[in-house]
């Protein structure tokens, strides 16, 4: 499909849907989202992009424009993906379905940096969008298409937050929507949200790869519009959380960014707005873009490592960070990509240093659902290897709100969490971490002496 937009900073672009295998270019996607040919992936590519003529879009007047439009009370330009939507096919105003997403902040991390071992550490949290991950900066854009083009329905697979965002966006644009996920292995606060936006929510007696390959199936034979990540346009959405972080650090690029990694979209998709982003002028270099995942559940972990990122290697996966538990990657060639172009790596962790990252990004007053603590803790890694230097810049993307997955956290803080699962050396780790909740008479006394208690041990 070719589309043309016109922009009121700069000249009209032209973008194409392009397989990343064998480079066919497509008048319209399949079903699925695959090449006819090859079965590979699709991208969104901007071919004028690579001309160095005037009709070429212009960094400095993109920035401008792009903050002007902070101004503006108008729905695309309140919305921290539209506002950006030279980045983005084109669009008609009136077409967009937006909740507000994006404008997420930039916080600084002061008791992460210290466990890290780095003078200075920001997070962009990704969890403040209006569904509470980063999972709506997309579905605005791919939910928009579907209502374009018609769609009655919508559907995902998911292990939560993309079911939970596709629910929320088909609600608000009339659509219906069809959840696929994995019984017993989705956190209550997701799965309270797809079915409180009225999704028709099924839990499948499998994993999230096993969904995966059911609605690939269902898609082929229901008019329904596929959602997942596989859907370029859900990555040309998610791209916009790069802008704007570039804009928020004043079009610095920080030395690395690092991102948990599950079925690789959204590394996938923050590369590839970086690399765009070069390409236009808006930034002089590319930050290392650094992949984290949960040691069980490790594919691209193993595929780097094991054969230079070639062949995928696909796991069982099992972790409590629900979120990343996928052990088959759709994105996986997008996201090795995006480490080779960036040259960032990609590190594994456990699910006691999981945990303990999550408490430590707790307590800087942000907090994160586990998967998103994987940053962290495969910063620390990343430190003690010397891949980051001490003098480097870091931004953490974190993905999902602390609130999606208040039973890990709890468990966490009662110390049932892993209830004998890992070792002594590790639970004597997380210890000094935990605060359950205390059981008081209902007397003056008990609050004072508790609070005395406390006082002490913080001075210890
Ligand atoms: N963090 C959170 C909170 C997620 O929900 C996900 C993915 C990821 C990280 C990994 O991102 O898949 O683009 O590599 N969640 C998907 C879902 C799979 O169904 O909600 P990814």
């Amino acid at each position: 499909m070719t589309d043309q937009t016109s922009s009121k900073s700069n000249s009209v672009q032209v973008s194409h849907l392009r397989c990343i295998g064998c480079g066919t270019v497509f008048e319209k996607a399949q079903q699925n989202f695959r090449c006819a040919s090859c079965d590979d992936l699709l991208e969104i590519v901007y071919p004028d992009w690579n001309r160095s003529d005037a009709t070429r879009l212009d960094a400095a007047k993109l920035r401008a424009l792009w903050r002007q439009r902070r101004t503006s009370g108008l729905p695309v330009d309140e919305s921290g993906v539209w506002r950006f939507r030279e980045f983005l096919r084109s669009f008609d105003e009136k077409d967009v379905i937006s909740l507000r997403e994006g404008n997420a902040p930039l916080y600084e991390m002061p008791g992460c940096a210290r466990v890290a071992g780095l003078p200075q550490l920001y997070a962009k949290h990704q969890g403040m969008n209006p569904t509470g991950s980063f999972k709506d900066t997309g579905m605005t854009v791919a939910a928009s298409v579907a209502r374009r083009e018609g769609f009655r329905w919508v559907a995902c697979a998911s292990t939560g937050n993309t079911s939970a965002s596709m629910a929320a966006y088909a609600a608000r644009g009339g659509m219906r929507s069809l959840v696929l996920i994995p019984e017993g292995k989705v956190s209550w606060g997701k799965l309270s949200q797809a079915l409180d936006y009225g999704a028709v929510t099924c839990q499948l007696k499998t994993d999230f790869d096993g969904c995966m390959r059911v609605l690939n199936e269902v898609v082929q034979r229901m008019p329904i519009y596929l959602l997942n990540s596989v859907n370029p346009y859900r990555l040309e959405g998610q791209k916009t959380a790069a802008i704007e972080l570039m804009e928020q650090l004043d079009w610095q690029p920080p030395d690395h960014v690092i991102v948990p990694g599950g079925n690789l979209g959204n590394s996938s998709a923050l590369g590839k707005a970086f690399i765009e982003m070069r390409q236009l002028g808006l930034i002089s270099r590319l930050p290392k873009v650094s992949i984290i995942q949960a040691a069980g559940a490790n594919p691209l972990v193993r595929t780097i490592r094991q054969n230079g990122g070639k062949e995928l290697i696909s796991v069982q996966a099992e972790t409590a960070a629900s979120a990343i538990r996928i052990g088959n990657p759709a994105s996986w060639k997008k996201a090795v990509r995006v480490l080779q172009v960036t040259g960032g790596t990609v590190e594994e962790v456990s699910e006691a240093e999981i945990a303990l990252a999550k408490a430590e990004i707790g307590a800087d007053g942000i907090g994160c659902e586990p998967a998103s603590a994987v940053t962290l803790a495969g910063l620390k890694k990343l430190v003690e290897q010397g891949f980051v230097k001490p003098g480097e810049s870091v931004i953490l993307i974190l993905t999902g709100h602390l609130l999606k997955d208040p039973e890990f956290t709890l468990k966490f803080h009662r110390g049932d969490l892993f209830a004998g699962a890992i070792s002594e050396k590790e639970l004597a780790i997380l210890r000094p971490q935990q605060r359950a909740p205390i059981v008081l008479d209902a007397t003056v006394d008990a609050v004072v002496q508790t609070l005395k208690a406390a006082d002490d041990q913080l001075e210890l």
